[in-house]
């Protein structure tokens, strides 16, 4: 696909359809409305006057256009609510929305006019990732019935060329990077499985000038990560510890800072000897969308080389019951020397994390953020609209709001204390890997993860309800969400 900046006249542009946002209650009487409405030969006035379309959030109008003076042949409005809230976060809806119905209708070349009120940049990077994320469907392995049209060219339009030009190609990263960790989350785990995913980071790593080690069992169990390994040795698949590291050619970090992003990669879970219910356990293949997050957002990195160090760990690890595989009471001591008392087999994703957020501290980090499918619990307390993030810097936790904020992505905090602490205390070791029954089920997977990390600022994010879309909307498919890479990215940003 390729993507065009323009800042004059679209009216020529050789597309087959234009593309525009509308606030609520706009009136045809002048500016984009009224340029549209005469290329539409006065459809879109009619459209407003009979209050068949008004500017609503999400609200569509799909008119021929019968002027002489237009390429295009059809005009789609989209609304985009009040015009003071339409940012690029707003954009990048649109263009999703407008993108995956285009492709519907077999259009293959759109104008689309932006109207946001963020800069050039933002806005165009917006376009850009909303087309590429607003096309990106589940249907990889079908043979029949696959969506295989495609749209060639999207035209933005805006108001500084070499601007709009930097945004469109920062879109196409970030875009291009959410469907890479979308496509791994798809993946089946007969297909991604550890050693798999590892291939597929190093591949990335290689194109993007990332540098990746990847650490065996031998390895971590040289380094005593006990409680990583408790995990995978039910599994015939060995468990890899994915390291990427990128380092920007001069670096404008302060006292050797390092950010560590950190992914709970569970390419099964099955639950282990506490072993998952049957019905919905299929869905546990999506169980390594925080380690594909850390890949995506890593992948991002290298391609847009912001100037602080980032290092990725991705503890990639299948969850199966056999012979060899941990038992609900077993005890092990995990790297940074503590023990633990497995109560549950099913809350791996802490176990292996716990590893994971310890060694990206003995490679330096100062701020920790991890994230992980990690709790059934934080579904039912924030739905699939807010990401769950606690910790225990507040000044971490206050920086990724902000960022996800900046973007359009929802987090909400919950807390962790000393109370929660004190409810996975174990009788025979130092921690056990549940918390208290069915309470504060979230909370609980945190304040575990917080044992593992010594000095560095730390928030968790739990992405276990925002990972995967149960339904389609007009600017994405059902399916793996791309949650969190932007708001990441946008942290980095803010730290440079
Ligand atoms: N991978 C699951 C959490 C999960 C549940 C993710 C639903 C996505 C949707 C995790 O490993 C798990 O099984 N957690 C248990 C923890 C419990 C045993 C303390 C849970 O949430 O039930
Ligand atoms: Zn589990
Ligand atoms: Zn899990």
């Amino acid at each position: 696909m390729n993507f065009k900046a323009i800042t004059g006249n679209y009216s020529e542009a050789p597309v087959q359809a234009l593309v525009a946002p509308i606030f609520k209650d706009e009136s045809a009487d002048s500016g984009i409305l009224k340029e549209l409405d005469d290329l539409s030969g006065g459809n879109i006035s009619a459209a407003l006057q009979s209050e068949e379309f008004k500017g609503k959030e999400g609200e569509t109008l799909y008119l021929p256009i019968t002027g002489q003076n237009a390429a295009a042949k059809r005009v789609l409005l989209i609304g985009v609510g009040e015009q003071a809230d339409h940012k690029a976060p707003g954009t990048a809806v649109l263009a999703g929305a407008a993108a995956r119905f285009l492709r519907g209708k077999s259009v293959k070349s759109f104008v689309l006019i932006t109207r946001s009120a963020d800069s050039a940049i933002d806005t165009a990077a917006a376009a850009a990732q909303g087309v590429i994320t607003g096309l990106f469907e589940l249907d990889k392995y079908r043979t029949a019935d696959k969506e295989e049209r495609t749209i060639d060219e999207v035209i933005v339009v805006g108001d500084n060329q070499a601007d709009l030009e930097k945004g469109l190609q920062r879109g196409r990263v970030i875009g291009d990077s959410m469907n890479f960790t979308r496509d791994l989350a798809n993946e089946p785990a007969n297909i991604l499985t550890p050693t798999e995913m590892a291939n597929r980071a190093k591949a990335m790593a290689a194109e993007t000038g990332l540098s990746c080690n990847i650490l065996d069992e031998a390895q971590m169990e040289a380094l005593g990560m006990g409680s990583l390994l408790s995990v995978s040795k039910g599994s015939v698949q060995p468990a890899q510890l994915i390291v990427l590291k990128y380092e920007p050619a001069a670096s404008t970090a302060t006292d050797n800072s390092l950010l560590a992003l950190v992914g709970k990669g569970i390419t099964f879970d099955t639950g282990g000897i506490s072993l998952k219910p049957a019905d919905g356990m299929d869905a546990m293949k999506y169980d390594m969308s925080g380690g594909a997050t850390v890949i995506g957002t890593m992948r991002a990195i290298g391609l847009l080389k912001p100037s602080i160090p980032v290092l990725g760990v991705v503890a990639a690890v299948e969850n199966m019951p056999d012979g060899n595989a941990t038992r609900p009471g077993d005890v092990v001591t995990a790297m940074n020397g503590k023990t633990v008392e497995i109560l549950n087999t099913d809350a791996e994703g802490r176990l292996i994390l716990a590893d994971a957020v310890a060694y990206a501290e003995t490679q330096g980090a100062t701020r920790i953020v991890d994230m992980a499918t990690l709790t059934g619990a934080v579904v039912i307390a924030l739905g699939d609209i807010n990401t769950g993030i606690l910790g225990t810097s507040q000044e971490l936790i206050d920086e990724i709001i902000a960022s996800s904020k900046e973007v359009g992505e929802k987090f909400w905090q919950l807390p962790v204390g000393k109370e929660y602490s004190a409810q996975i205390k174990s009788d025979i070791a130092d921690v056990k890997n549940i918390g208290k029954g069915r309470k504060a089920g979230t909370i609980a997977g945190a304040v575990f993860i917080q044992e593992f990390v010594k000095d560095a600022q730390w928030a968790h994010l739990d992405i276990a309800g925002t990972a995967w879309n149960d339904e389609p909307k007009p600017h994405h498919s059902k399916g793996p969400s791309g949650v969190a890479i932007k708001t990441l990215l946008r942290l980095v940003e803010r730290s440079q």
